[in-house]
Formats: C-alpha cells, structure tokens, sequence
C-alpha cells in the first residue's frame, strides 16, 4: 500500500482543512449550546462539492477517489465530528446504496440531488427491538397497487427530521428473517411517514438523531431499491464502506484530543516546568501519538482496499474498532492533562469525549465489529 497522499488528495485535505478551521469553528458554540442543525455549514460544503466527494461527475459528484473522501470526513470531524457524521451517513448510507444498487432512473432523480448537496441523505435501518440483530426487523412493506406501503417505526436515525430521501429498510416477506428484508427509497414528504422523537443526546450536539414512523406509508413501488429480499445486503455492504467514514470521524477526534494535549503540555507550568516535561504526562502523550498513528494505517488502508476495488468489510471493521477504542482513550487522557480545566467547556476535550463514545456503538458496535472480524477469521 502506498501511504503517500496524492498531490489531488493532498489538496482536499488543504481545503477541508482551512474549510473547517474558518467556516466551522464560529459555528461550534451554536451546536453545542443549541443543538442548531448546521444548515449554512452543508450549504457551504455543497458549494465546495464535498456533498459527493466520490460520486461519478455524471451524477454530479466530484469523482474523487474515497480516500479523498475519507480524508475529507477525518479534517472535518477534527473540528467538529457533527459535520464529520453528517458527511458519513449522507454519503456513505445515504446516497452510496442508490450508486451502487439502484436503476438509471433512481440515479438520474435522486443521486444527482445528493450529490450536489440539493438533497441531504439518511439511512433508517435500526428499530426499537433490532439493533445489533439488523435482520429481525419489524418493519413491513407490502404491495398495494403502484405502491409498498409501509408500517413500522425506526430509531436513532442520523439527520432524521433534516434529510430528504431515507433509504429505508422493511421485510416483504415477513417471518423469512434476511431473505425477507427489500429496501426502498423514502421521501421526506411521503404520505403516512412522520418523523418522531429527537433524541437528546450525550454528544454530536448540532447532529439530529430522530425515530421515523411509518403508518400506511405509500411508497412508489419504482422507489424499491434492487429487488425484493436484496435489502440485508445491501444495508450490509453499504456500512462495510460506512464504517470507513467513522473510523475516520474517530480518527479526527482522536488526533485533535492529541493535538489540543501537546500544546496545553507544553505551555502549563507545574513545579518550575511545562507538564510536557514531566514523565508522567510525556508517556501519555507517546502512547496517545502511537494510538492515533495506529489507528490513521487502519482507516487509510481500508480506504485503499475500497479504492482498489478489493474486498474491505473486515478492514473496515478492524479500523473502526481499533480508531473508536483509542479515540475515547485519547480524548479522556487528553482531559486528565488539562486538568480541571478539561473537565470545564472551557477548552474541547471535554466535547471530543463525548463525541468519541458514539463511534463505538453507532454503524455496528464494537461487538459487532469484533463479530464480522472473527467471523471472517474462523469461517
Ligand atoms: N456484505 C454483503 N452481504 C453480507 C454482508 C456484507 N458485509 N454481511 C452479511 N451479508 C449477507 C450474508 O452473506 C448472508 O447472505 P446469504 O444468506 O445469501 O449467505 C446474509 O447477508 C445474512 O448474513 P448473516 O447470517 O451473517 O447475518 P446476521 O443476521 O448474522 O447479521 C451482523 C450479521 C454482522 C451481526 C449484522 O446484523 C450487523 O452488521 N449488525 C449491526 C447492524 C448495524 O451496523 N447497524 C447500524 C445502523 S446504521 C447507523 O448506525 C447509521 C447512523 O445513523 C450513524
């Protein structure tokens, strides 16, 4: 694997990087203290083009390669992993499933608009009684005229209430566990389909996290995406790539914790002498720099099997296992250099650990990362 950056890829992580640093930044207290959606940000982000980093130009997207993608998600999440999530599940889940398994027609009319950023993404796939156990889903669909129609409820959705097409998931053929699972491609306005309850939640504050509900909702049957029964797999080798993009977020949390810890080390004075300088918190930052560069080789080598059109879901596994572990552990060392001070919202190592801890439980939980991973290993 080549770990050098492109000149092209090079450039994106300039841009992004300047992008989030000016424009974001300001941006912050506002999510944070109101949990404001940050819709000026996504405007701005859809000019630049960065709502398709790896979408073909002919449906509007930048065709970049996904570690330009990947490098996009892990600057922005590096200031803020709300526009970092926002990013992932809107490309990844979002608009990827229609690329990748949809009609002509379903591209032409929806992956353009994603693309370009006229339309934001989400994914509804996990329920009230199936999280980690995707396939026992309770959400049906059937067939009515021109129409699915479809009744159910989702949970812990990511931009709910803020998207404009979910990719939904529902069995057609209840009682047949995976075989039976389609997935369909809702709009926001369908009739019969609401949004519900927007969670409060630990971290991610500017990101919306919503229930959808389904009463009668009448889906135009040209919006099932593949065929009946195609919907598990699907879901299934969409998060493969997902997963990436949240190793990446981790990643950027992870390696601002880092950053923001070295530089408070070297400037805090105890006893006569930067903190840096004492051994007890010069360890901590070398275990926290060889965590960080640990988990930067799993991500951008994932990324690079994806790029060379390899098999990656246990590498993609393996990365945001590994990135997600080490970003809690690095944002709470990370607190205990600043002290008192990083337990205040004075400084944002208090923000980056409660922004860590999701990566580890959303796009499949460290269990169920540890499950794909030895699955593969034992057969
Ligand atoms: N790619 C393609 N197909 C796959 C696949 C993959 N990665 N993984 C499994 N499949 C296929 C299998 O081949 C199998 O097909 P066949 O029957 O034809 O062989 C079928 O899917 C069923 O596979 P399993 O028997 O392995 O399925 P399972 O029920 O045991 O579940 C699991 C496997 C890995 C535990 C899966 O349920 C899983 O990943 N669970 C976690 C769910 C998850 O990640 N949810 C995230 C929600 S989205 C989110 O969080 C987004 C957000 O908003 C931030």
């Amino acid at each position: 694997m080549n770990l050098r950056f492109t000149n092209e890829q090079i450039m994106m992580q300039k841009m992004v990087r300047e992008f989030a640093k000016e424009q974001i930044t300001p941006f912050i207290p506002q999510m944070e203290q109101h949990e404001t959606f940050p819709r000026e940000i996504i405007k701005k982000m859809s000019e630049l083009g960065l709502m398709g980093i790896p979408i073909p130009e002919v449906y509007g997207g930048a065709e970049m390669d996904f570690t330009s993608y990947i490098i996009a998600i892990h600057e922005l999440s590096k200031v803020s992993a709300t526009v970092g999530v926002i990013l992932s599940v809107h490309t990844s889940v979002g608009t990827n499933p229609i690329l990748y398994f949809g009609t002509d027609k379903q591209k032409e009319k929806y992956v353009n608009k994603l693309a370009t950023g006229t339309f934001l993404g989400a994914f509804g796939l996990t329920e009230p009684g199936a999280g980690s156990d995707a396939a026992a889903l309770k959400t049906t669909a059937s067939k009515v005229g021109d129409h699915y129609k479809l009744t159910g409820s989702k949970v812990f959705i990511t931009n709910g209430g803020e998207a404009d097409t979910y990719i939904v998931f529902a069995s057609t053929a209840p009682g047949t566990g995976a075989k039976g699972i389609s997935a369909f491609i809702v709009e926001k306005d369908t009739p019969g389909f609401q949004i519900g309850k927007k969670e409060k939640k630990m971290g991610l504050h500017g990101s919306n996290t919503t229930e959808l509900i389904f009463e009668d909702a009448l889906v135009p049957k040209e919006n099932l995406l593949g065929k009946e029964g195609d919907g598990f797999k699907i879901a299934m080798a969409n998060l493969d790539f997902g997963r990436i993009g949240i190793a990446a977020q981790a990643l950027g949390i992870a390696e601002a914790a880092f950053e923001a810890a070295v530089a408070y080390a070297k400037g805090r004075k105890q006893f006569g002498k930067a903190i840096g300088t004492h051994q007890g918190v010069a360890f901590k930052l070398a275990d926290m720099a060889t965590k960080v560069e640990a988990a930067k080789l799993l991500t951008y080598r994932a990324a690079n099997l994806k790029d060379n059109g390899m098999r990656c879901g246990h590498e993609a596994s393996m990365a945001k296992l590994y990135a997600s572990k080490i970003a809690v552990e690095v944002a709470i060392e990370a607190i205990q250099v600043f002290g008192g001070y990083g337990y205040t919202t004075d400084y944002p190592v208090e923000r980056y650990f409660r922004d860590a801890k999701v990566c580890e439980i959303y796009e499949g939980t460290s269990e169920i990362q540890r499950m794909v991973i030895s699955k593969q290993l034992l057969g």
